[in-house]
């Protein structure tokens, strides 16, 4: 018998930066071939040629630039991981409910559907969610909250085929883009403050764990939500 020594395949959306940059470097370094996806081709070519990864640019909150992309994309997953998202704050109530929403779980719900097809058998899908699911934080929260039940969702509909869905909620991580301009220096000791460790997380912290559970070895760990997050929400 011929022995498969296909390389494993990964796609990673929004892999230029922060913890979607560090799970990329983590699954290069576990053998992956990993695409990292993000709308500013400028940072993902440059950090694509750092780590070793290709850059394929789209906005994951475009129907129609996900569908013109998967020319890009591998043509058998994997790994996909829906790390893309963020917080918008300061526009109307309406807006900023349905905007958190989009780059939240639409971009994680279109990029996963227009992939299904593609998800070799026990393929991992892990999405980044946070936690401020379980712990308030307004429209960004209850996007994210909703990531939690579209992750279960997942897990029985792909599971017949060995693939796994878990989801990932990190607390406050350190060198990301995150929070932009607007984290103070109180902000930031109450943060820490609130943790078990007493620090504030890495992505790399993030990364070790999506790699694990996107390894063949979790194959029965299942529509989960794994805190990351130093002790500041305890999962009990
Ligand atoms: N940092 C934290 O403390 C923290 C805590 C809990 C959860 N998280 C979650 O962790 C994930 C990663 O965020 P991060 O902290 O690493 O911040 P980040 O550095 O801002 O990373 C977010 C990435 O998503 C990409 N992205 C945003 N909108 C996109 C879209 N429409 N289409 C494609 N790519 C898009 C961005 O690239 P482009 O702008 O080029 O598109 C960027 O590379 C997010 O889901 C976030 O909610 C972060």
């Amino acid at each position: 018998m011929v022995a498969n020594t296909r390389l494993r395949t990964a796609i990673v959306t929004g892999g230029g930066t922060g913890i979607g940059r560090a799970v990329a470097e983590a699954l290069i370094a576990d053998g992956l071939e990993v695409v990292i996806t993000g709308r500013r081709a400028d940072v993902l070519e440059r950090t694509a040629k750092e780590i070793g990864a290709r850059a394929v640019d789209f906005d994951a909150a475009d129907p129609e630039a996900v569908t013109r992309a998967l020319d890009r994309l591998p043509s058998e997953v994997d790994v996909l991981v829906n790390n893309a998202g963020g917080v918008v704050q300061g526009r109307d109530l309406k807006e900023t409910w349905l905007a958190n929403y989009e780059l939240n779980v639409v971009t994680a719900v279109l990029v996963t559907e227009a992939l299904k097809p593609r998800l070799a058998q026990h393929a991992r899908i892990a999405t980044i969610g946070s936690i401020a699911a379980r712990k308030g934080a307004g429209s960004y929260g209850a996007a994210k909250a909703a990531l939690e039940a579209w992750t279960a969702d997942l897990a029985f509909a792909l599971g017949s085929r060995g693939v796994t869905a878990n989801l990932v909620a990190p607390g406050y991580i350190d060198d990301t883009e995150f929070f932009g301009d607007t984290m103070t220096d109180e902000r930031r000791t109450w943060l820490v403050g609130s943790t078990a460790n007493g620090r504030a997380g890495t992505p790399a912290d993030v990364a070790s764990v999506v790699a694990f559970l996107t390894s063949p070895a979790a194959g029965h760990i299942t529509g989960q939500v794994v805190p990351v997050n130093g002790g500041a929400n305890l999962a009990r």
